[in-house]
């Protein structure tokens, strides 16, 4: 009978019956592994021993199967260095080795805004939440189900959104996706199948978001930025404006309560659309969070949350809250496979259902407004040359520099290998406002542990 191992990391099928036995299975089945690739060059095997007890086979019929290996070129043995897949043996075809996917080196300090601190991710909150979410989950949950996402994860967002940021929606207008960037790219489809041609920006953001407008063929200038924010008062020939209401990115101010009265009557007036990019809007610090400007105008605003400040990117979860009248279109240009996983919609569910997600975000904002504070401090003292800006609410702020040094600080940042990024680099290509020299700090991002050297670095390298 024959016999499949699943051993070494592939699954080794031996035939013990025939002329050879369990010697030649053992024998074929290796060579085959070397001479597909499945067995990589100088991979090193088991012992003898521990392989024979792995498949329950005699400790000689292994040893003699390597021996026939070493002895056909197929394998080398070396004392010290056990039994390893000869180094030449032939590559099969299309098994080329490519170039290691490499991941870029960690800087040593790390000051890039856009990420949380993933240190202090809920992890035993959220274990707890997934083992509740799958225990009570019924079995057709599993299923493809629908492709607005799970019901209780609708149903859940609603609530928290309602009572959070001031929403009107429902579960059936709320569509589940993978990240803010996601809900762009959908988006991008539907405006463009709408016959819309351009969608308006802010004249400093992130030009992967505008990219990806972009790749949906739209075009996207800058609307005016000033002493008062973002002016989208007149978005020219847009079909559509994106808007970090809340808290701009990256410059940290909410938008003019005169401006969000003008973007909502634009929007009437034109049958225009305005994008809500809320990506921070539960870390206000000093006074209440400013409401989503979606409450204004369900019909004409697309609000648009994720997870990936409030927990982790690397969950890949966010959502949007639609009018009515765009939710099938969105539903549709998104498809029924292209969606998030249902254990993690489900553990959201519960997360935000079972106050875990209040709690947590609760925390962070402490964590992070001490960490503000001391930035603001250390600052204020040790470079009184640069004016700590947009600090009222988010995860990141801008350092206003002396005119025409942007560059070298960036510069010298770079030699202390301290990562960080000058405000030029979310600066639209057609910005409508005058440059500024200016550091965009993610005071955020580094562990609890790694906070206080970063922030020194930091410090080593202002002006
Ligand atoms: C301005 C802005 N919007 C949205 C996001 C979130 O994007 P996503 O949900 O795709 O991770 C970020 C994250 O860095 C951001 O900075």
């Amino acid at each position: 009978m024959a016999r499949s191992w699943a051993t070494l990391g592939v699954d080794l099928h031996l035939e013990p019956s025939g002329s050879g036995g369990l010697r030649r299975g053992l024998t074929d089945a290796l060579r085959d592994a070397v001479r597909t690739g499945r067995l990589a060059p100088g991979t090193r095997l088991p012992s003898s021993r521990s392989l024979a007890a792995d498949l329950g086979i005699a400790r000689n019929t292994v040893a003699e199967a390597y021996a026939d290996l070493v002895a056909e070129g197929w394998l080398t043995a070396r004392q010290g260095s056990g039994t390893r897949v000869a180094t030449g043996t032939p590559t099969p075809p299309g098994t080329a080795p490519t170039a290691p996917h490499r991941t870029p080196a960690r800087p040593r300090h790390d000051l890039i805004p856009g990420t949380p601190d993933l240190a202090a991710f809920p992890r035993t909150e959220w274990l707890k939440a997934t083992r509740r979410a799958l225990a009570t989950a019924p079995f057709h949950a599993l299923g493809y189900g629908d492709p607005r996402g799970r019901p209780e994860l609708r149903t859940a967002l609603a609530g928290y959104l309602a009572r959070a940021r001031g929403v009107r929606t429902g579960p059936d207008t709320i569509v589940v996706t993978a990240g803010f960037s996601h809900a762009l790219t959908i988006l991008g489809k539907v405006l463009r199948a709408r016959g819309v041609r351009t969608v308006a920006v802010e004249s400093y953001g992130l030009d992967v978001h505008w990219a990806l407008l972009r790749g949906a063929g739209l075009a996207t200038p800058a609307l005016p930025y000033d002493g008062l924010g973002t002016d989208p008062r007149e978005p020219g020939e847009a079909g559509a404006v994106l808007l970090t209401p809340a808290h701009q990115f990256p410059m940290g101010t909410p938008l003019h309560p005169d401006r969000r009265a003008a973007v909502v009557a634009w929007a009437r007036r034109t049958g225009g659309l305005v994008l809500e990019d809320d990506y921070d809007g539960e870390f206000r610090y000093d006074r209440q969070p400013v409401g989503a400007l979606q409450g204004l105008a369900p019909d004409r605003v697309v609000y648009l949350g994720t997870a990936s400040k409030s927990l982790a990117p690397g969950l890949r979860l966010g959502w949007m809250a639609l009018p009515p009248d765009l939710a099938a279109e969105a539903v549709s240009a998104k498809g029924q496979a292209d969606t998030v996983g249902v254990l993690e919609q489900l553990t959201l569910a519960e997360f935000l259902t079972s106050g875990a997600y209040d709690r947590h975000v609760r925390s962070s904002r402490l964590r992070y407004r001490r960490r503000r504070d001391a930035l603001t401090a250390a600052v204020t003292t040790r470079a009184p040359e640069v004016r700590v800006t947009g600090i009222a609410a988010g995860l990141h702020a801008v350092l206003r520099l002396p005119p025409g040094t942007e560059e070298s600080v960036v510069q010298a940042a770079a030699w202390q290998n301290l990562a960080l990024h000058g405000l030029s680099a979310h600066r639209h290509p057609q910005a409508v406002t005058d440059p500024l020299d200016a550091l965009v700090v993610g005071y955020g991002t580094p562990p609890d542990s790694a906070w206080a050297a970063a922030l020194e670095a930091l410090c080593r390298v202002l002006p």
